[in-house]
């Protein structure tokens, strides 16, 4: 793989990237060069590159309004195939959230331990999207199969001048009611 020119442009590398195996792929690649140069001490400078306004997509799933898509039916294994592709598509949105706000916000001074810890992130929402889709494949069904939430960027580009903004609505409020579904989930 090439030398990156910068964290920043490794990220929107990964923000660049359509098809969900191969951004992950990537962002687990650019995770692990960022931990060696750490770990090695050497500098990846954080730069300045311009991350697209919204990240490339694969052409499936169809995003629909939240209201457009179908109900989904706890219980039977259709049911349970909707809600690990539902599942899938929010890891594939965390994966561009975590990368996107390193770029976006790149002219803005943080300590090293903030890159570290979003980098750490994107990591591991990474591996979470394909253990999702490994799920599904296992079931008959993969990502991409069914329609999918459109919403899910609106509030990236509604703070996408604030990085205040945005660490209050995505990670803490956003990011934290999506736990707080989780016993339920399981
Ligand atoms: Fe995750």
């Amino acid at each position: 793989m090439h030398a990156p020119r910068s964290l920043s442009a490794m990220a929107v590398e990964v923000l660049n990237t359509a098809d969900g195996r191969a951004k992950t792929a990537l962002s687990h690649a650019h995770a692990a060069t960022w931990r060696a140069a750490r770990a090695a001490g050497e500098v990846i400078p954080i730069g300045e590159t311009k991350p697209p306004l919204h990240p490339a997509r694969p052409e499936r799933p169809e995003l629909l309004d939240p209201r457009e898509l179908p109900r989904r039916r706890p219980g039977s294994s259709q049911g349970r195939i909707a809600l690990l592709h539902a599942v899938a598509h929010i890891e594939l949105n965390a994966v561009d959230l975590h990368w996107d706000i390193i770029a976006r916000f790149a002219a803005v001074p943080m300590p090293m331990g903030f890159y570290d810890d979003w980098v750490k992130a994107a990591d591991e929402e990474s591996k979470h999207f394909n253990l999702m889709c490994d799920c599904l494949e296992a079931l008959g069904s993969h990502y991409g199969a069914l329609p999918a939430h459109a919403g899910m960027w609106r509030a990236a580009e509604d703070t996408n001048t604030d990085i205040f903004g945005r660490l209050a609505v995505v990670p803490m409020v956003l990011e934290a009611r999506g736990l707080d579904v989780t016993p339920g989930m399981i």
